[in-house]
């Protein structure tokens, strides 16, 4: 499925992330597992945390990582085994600092300061599951959202509840997680705490793939039922439709109160290669040079991709910075703080989102210029 285009690509960034980011130690939290928030594995969650400074010490991002979900028993199991830790605090490695986490002001001008913190996934729900039973023939345990419970309460009992500013983003699952976890995250605060949640790469699209079908949405049914994600998606969403609908946010964010700002771009590679023009959806394989390789698309297959817009740009938040790079998690890339072609509005993701965070600026900017995708 990883082409040799994607390896030099994610390679690439690797070596600017290390070149640009810092180390932070992990820390464990191991009186979580008397309380059954727990990993996938049953092993204790986990979070990297880099303390504030100046005048940043009392503003806190908690950033989430992404790594797509398991949907079946077996997908689990093997999980729990994924050598990054997805499903086992036993198995994590240090994450590295970088764009919305890093602590240079000319890489991230607003949080650079703040307390940074990493949230480490290892449910593979988003931080929705919640099974009180335990799956003891595989060893699996189904408990994201205590999990994120767990690790908030943490952050609020060394200094987090004395927050002025706060907030909650992500990348992929992670960004989806910000978003179906973004009132939970407001709920710990006092009302003058100024809260708001930043999803990057997270609005996935209940779109029709090139085959005309929901394909995708048979996978999400599948997550959400196998982690008993329904009671922690908004009530409001699950009572009129579907619950397993309401894991897509173009059905949740309308019930979510806390502000948003949606980052994406509207050619989401993931959404590309997993909903749109899946192999399923692409039996025989009419767009897989394309979707390697934009130079290889033709015109038609451009506008065929252009599918993908429109959800994420008919996403009812009122901060919003979409922007047509193909490529997918952007707050973490050097993009986040430079690249003009990334820019919109002549400004950067990293002046849009904190323009936004303050109030400074309502943004919600959409590339119409170049509609379409390229590489940044
Ligand atoms: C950022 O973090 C790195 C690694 O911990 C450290 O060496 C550097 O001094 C930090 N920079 C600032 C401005 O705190
Ligand atoms: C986007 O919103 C417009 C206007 O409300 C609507 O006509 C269109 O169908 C929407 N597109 C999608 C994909 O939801």
């Amino acid at each position: 499925m990883i082409n040799s285009r994607a390896i030099f690509t994610i390679c690439l960034m690797l070596f600017l992330n290390i070149e640009t980011s810092e180390e932070v130690g992990i820390t464990i939290i191991e009186s979580a597992v008397a309380k059954g928030a727990v990993c996938l594995d049953g092993s204790p969650p986990a979070y990297q945390l880099d303390k504030g400074f100046g005048d940043g010490v009392n503003n806190w991002l908690v950033h989430i990582q992404g790594g797509g979900w398991c949907h079946s028993i077996e997908d689990c199991v093997y999980r729990k085994t994924m050598d990054n830790g997805l499903g086992s605090s036993k198995l994590m490695q240090e994450l590295y600092f970088s764009g919305i986490l890093s602590n240079r002001s000319d890489q991230n001008p607003y949080f650079y300061n703040w307390n940074r913190v990493y949230m480490r996934y290892c449910d593979g729900s988003s931080f929705t599951g919640d099974v009180d039973e335990v799956d003891t023939a595989n060893n699996l345990y189904f408990r994201g959202a205590r999990v994120f419970t767990v690790i908030v309460e943490e952050l609020m009992s060394i200094g987090m509840n004395n927050a002025q500013n706060a907030l909650l983003s992500g990348c992929s699952a992670g960004g989806l997680a910000a978003i179906l976890n973004c009132d939970k995250f407001r709920g710990f605060f006092p009302s003058s705490t100024r809260v708001k949640c930043v999803p990057d790469a997270g609005y996935f699209g209940h779109v029709k793939d090139l085959s005309g079908e929901y394909r995708f949405e048979k996978y999400y049914d599948e997550v959400v039922t196998l982690h008993g994600s329904a009671k922690n998606l908004p009530s409001g969403c699950t009572s009129s439709m579907k619950p397993s609908l309401c894991f897509y946010p173009q059905y949740a964010v309308p019930y979510i109160q806390t502000p948003i700002f949606v980052v994406n771009s509207a050619y989401d590679t993931w959404q590309v290669f997993y909903i749109l023009a899946s192999y399923e959806a692409d039996p025989n394989g009419e767009f897989t040079k394309c979707k390697n390789d934009l130079k290889e698309c033709t015109a038609t297959q451009l506008k065929r991709l252009q599918g993908a817009i429109s959800v994420v740009a008919n996403s009812s938040t009122k901060g919003m910075f979409i922007n047509t790079c193909y490529t997918h998690c952007e707050t973490d890339q050097t993009i986040w703080y430079e690249k003009p072609t990334s820019k919109l509005k002549d400004k950067t993701m990293a002046d849009g989102v904190g323009y936004w965070f303050y109030d400074k600026e309502k943004f919600q900017e959409i590339d119409t210029e170049q509609v379409d995708p390229h590489y940044c």
